[in-house]
């Protein structure tokens, strides 16, 4: 089967990071955001994967070719970000003929039997009941089995049952041409050409679209969600990440990932707390906080922050000389 994965996105939300790094390739738990997608591809036997990439693109393609011999890649460059449907659309011709694809979004990591969703007889969409289902596309179900329609970002939505970002597709041939129709037709949703839309046409069109509720997804498409996908994957495979780099006088307050090419010294990092190759801390107290490759930290306290390659970051001590019973807080 092919896995169709679009990666082309700006991530404005993560800036400043994604004026210099893909979204896809930002570190978390130790593994960019891309890799825990693809190792979870390749132990369901996925092994034939398309890259639909733009922003920084060339950096994805370096990544996955060098860390992933044994897949064979496609790519297809999408000029512009004119939104997941029109990227898809662009692949169309790549996978028209497949008997099913998979489509997984570059920024989500899944923690679920992917196998169970792969066997499933129908198209088949991901999602997750939530509280507030204005921010993604939702699913309204005809009876409990099939979708009779799929709405993108509606402001009073009709069910809570959110589109979590993969999709297995038994009909590749008609996403093709909903998608056609959705960007020659010029049909866009909030300024964009969404996949949701393509689908809603392929169920005008007679396709059987179900739906597989998941619960173990996490977004990385913020920093707050970024941090939250780090904390859980640093919990769930608390055991194998604490590699040893050169410490001297350290505290690990596990979960951690600290890359073997890292050096501490006099600090205290954890929990939750990702630091990446060639790191330098001193003297310094981190916790539920990305580090990234490089990055050299001297006198700081970190709490929930993500710092780029190559930071520099110089923190610094307060000097007090204060009475007795005086009462002082810093923020
Ligand atoms: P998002 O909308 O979450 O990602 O798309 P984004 O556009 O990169 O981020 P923001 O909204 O600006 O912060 C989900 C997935 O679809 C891809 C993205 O790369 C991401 O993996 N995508 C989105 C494309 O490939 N092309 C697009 O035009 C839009």
């Amino acid at each position: 089967m092919k896995a169709v994965i679009p990666v082309a996105g700006v991530g404005t939300r993560l800036r400043p990071h994604t004026y210099t790094q893909p979204k896809v390739l930002l570190n978390v738990a130790g593994k960019p955001i891309l890799g825990h997608i693809i190792d979870k591809l390749v132990e369901n036997s996925i092994k034939d994967i398309l890259l639909i990439v733009g922003h920084l693109g060339e950096m994805i393609k370096n990544y996955v070719e060098s860390s992933y011999p044994d897949v064979r890649f496609e790519f297809i460059e999408q000029k512009e970000p004119l939104g997941l449907g029109h990227a898809i659309y662009l692949a169309g011709e790549a996978f028209k003929d497949e008997d099913e694809i998979l489509i997984i979004l570059g920024d989500t990591i899944f923690d679920f039997d992917i196998s169970k969703f792969l066997k499933s007889k129908f198209t088949t969409i991901g999602v997750k009941a939530v509280e507030d289902p204005r921010r993604f596309g939702v699913v309204i179900l005809d009876g409990d089995k099939f979708a009779s329609r799929l709405i993108e970002k509606p402001s009073e939505p009709e069910s809570n049952l959110a589109i979590v970002g993969i999709y297995l597709i038994k009909n590749p041939k008609l996403l093709k041409e909903a998608l056609d129709e959705v960007v020659k037709g010029e049909i866009k949703t909030r300024g964009e050409y969404q996949l949701t839309d393509a689908l809603q046409l392929m169920v005008n069109k007679g396709e059987k679209i179900t739906v597989f509720e998941i619960d173990g997804w996490y977004d990385c498409g913020k920093p707050e969600t970024l941090l939250e996908t780090n904390k859980f994957l640093l919990q769930k495979n608390s055991a194998s990440l604490i590699k040893f780099g050169k410490f001297e006088n350290v505290l690990l307050i596990p979960p951690v990932y600290i890359s073997p090419t890292s050096k501490i010294e006099n600090s205290i990092i954890g929990p939750y707390t990702t630091v990446s190759d060639d790191v330098e801390i001193s003297s310094s107290i981190i916790r539920n906080s990305i580090i990234g490759d490089g990055a050299k930290i001297q006198n700081a306290l970190l709490d929930s922050s993500i710092v780029g390659s190559g930071v520099v970051l110089r923190g610094d001590y307060k000097r007090v000389n204060i009475g007795d019973s005086s009462e002082i807080e810093f923020y």
